[in-house]
C-alpha cells in the first residue's frame, strides 16, 4: 500500500511505500499506539535527533529484538542546545533519515515540528543534583535541563515500556535514569553499546563537520581511551589519565575540555583504588565538539 504524508519540514508530499508509519502529531500517534497497546504489543522507543547513522541504528536492532513495536523520533531539540549556532549547524537530513528507517525496518517515527513540542514560553526545572554539574553539565550549561524536558514529553507522548539510549552519551543516560526513578517513570532503560568507525572514532551525527584533516586528529579520542584499557590497572588510573592528557593535547586541532575517569553511577572522579569506573573525554576537533568514553570493570 503507498500512502502519502506531509512532514512539516517538507515542501512536498513524500510517497512512502514501506510499513514505516510517519507521524507529526502527536494525537494521531498516541491514537495509534493505544490500538497497539489493546493488543498487547510492547513498545521500545529509540528517540533522537536525526542525521541517523550506524550508531541509532544498532539501537533500532536492539530496540527491535526486545519489544514488539519500535518507534523512532526525530525532533532536533532546541532547548538542549546553549549555543544557537550549534542548533542551527545541527544536521537534518530528514530524507535520507526516512530511507534509513524503511531499510531498517522501523515501525514508526514520530517526527514533530517544534510547536507541536513546545508551548511558548515554557518553563522546565528539574532538580538533577551534582549530576547536572559535572563533566558535560560544566561545559554545557542547562543542556541536561532541555534533555530532561523533552525526554519527558517523548515518554509522555510515546509511553515505551523500554526506551533505548546510546551508551556514548552516558552522562545523558544517568540524568534520564535519576528522572525515571525520581519521577517513577514507568519505563525501563536500556545502555547500548557505542558503535565505532572501523579506524576507532565513535559514531556521531557531529562527525560529517570534520574535515578530513580534522578526522585523522579527531582518533587521538578513541586512541587514548584503548590504549588507557589496555594498560588498565586501577591502582595507576591518575598515572595513566596524566599520560592519555598529554596525548591528546599534543595532537594538533584538539581542544581537551575534560578527560576524566569516573564512578559509574555517582559520576565522581576516581583517584585511585576503583574496580569500576567510566572514563570520559570531551574535545573540540576544530569547530566540533565530540564525546567518547569506555567503561572499564
Ligand atoms: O541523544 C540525543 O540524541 C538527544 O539528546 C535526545 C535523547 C534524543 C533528546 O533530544
Amino acid at each position: 500500500m503507498v500512502i502519502f504524508k506531509q512532514l512539516h519540514n517538507f515542501a512536498a508530499f513524500l510517497p512512502i511505500s514501506s510499513s514505516l508509519k510517519i507521524f507529526t502529531s502527536k494525537h494521531s500517534l498516541g491514537e495509534h499506539l493505544a490500538t497497539l497497546r489493546n493488543t498487547a504489543k510492547t513498545i521500545g522507543f529509540v528517540p533522537t535527533m536525526g542525521a541517523l547513522h550506524q550508531g541509532h541504528l544498532s539501537l533500532l536492532a536492539i530496540a527491535q529484538e526486545q519489544t514488539d513495536v519500535v518507534v523512532c523520533s526525530i525532533f532536533v531539540n532546541p532547548t538542549q542546545f546553549n549555543d544557537p549556532k550549534d542548533l542551527e549547524k545541527y544536521p537534518r537530513p530528514i530524507e535520507s533519515d526516512i530511507e534509513k528507517l524503511k531499510q531498517a525496518g522501523c515501525d514508526i517515527l514520530f517526527n514533530p515540528g517544534v510547536s507541536e513540542m513546545y508551548a511558548a514560553n515554557e518553563q522546565w526545572h528539574l532538580e538533577l543534583g551534582e549530576l547536572e554539574n559535572l563533566l558535560e553539565g560544566k561545559f554545557r550549561p542547562g543542556h541536561y535541563q532541555g534533555v530532561t524536558q523533552v525526554v519527558y514529553k517523548l515518554f509522555d507522548i510515546v509511553q515505551p515500556d523500554v526506551a533505548f539510549f546510546g551508551q556514548k552519551d552516558y552522562q545523558q543516560f544517568m540524568v534520564i535514569k535519576k528522572m525515571v526513578d525520581m519521577l517513577k517513570l514507568p519505563v525501563r532503560l536500556v545502555m547500548c553499546p557505542i558503535m565505532r568507525e572501523p579506524d576507532g572514532l565513535a559514531m556521531s551525527s557531529r562527525n560529517i563537520h570534520l574535515s578530513p584533516e580534522e578526522r585523522k586528529h579527531a582518533l587521538v579520542l578513541s586512541k587514548a581511551l584503548h590504549w588507557l584499557a589496555a594498560n588498565f590497572e586501577p591502582v595507576k588510573i591518575s598515572l595513566l589519565i596524566k599520560h592519555c592528557k598529554e596525548m591528546i593535547e599534543n595532537e594538533p586541532e584538539v581542544e581537551l575540555e575534560y578527560f576524566e575517569a569516573v564512578e559509574p553511577e555517582t559520576m565522581h572522579p576516581v583517584k585511585n583504588n576503583s574496580d569500576d569506573l567510566v572514563v570520559l573525554i570531551a574535545a573540540r576537533v576544530g569547530h566540533t565538539r565530540l564525546i567518547d568514553n569506555i567503561i572499564l570493570k
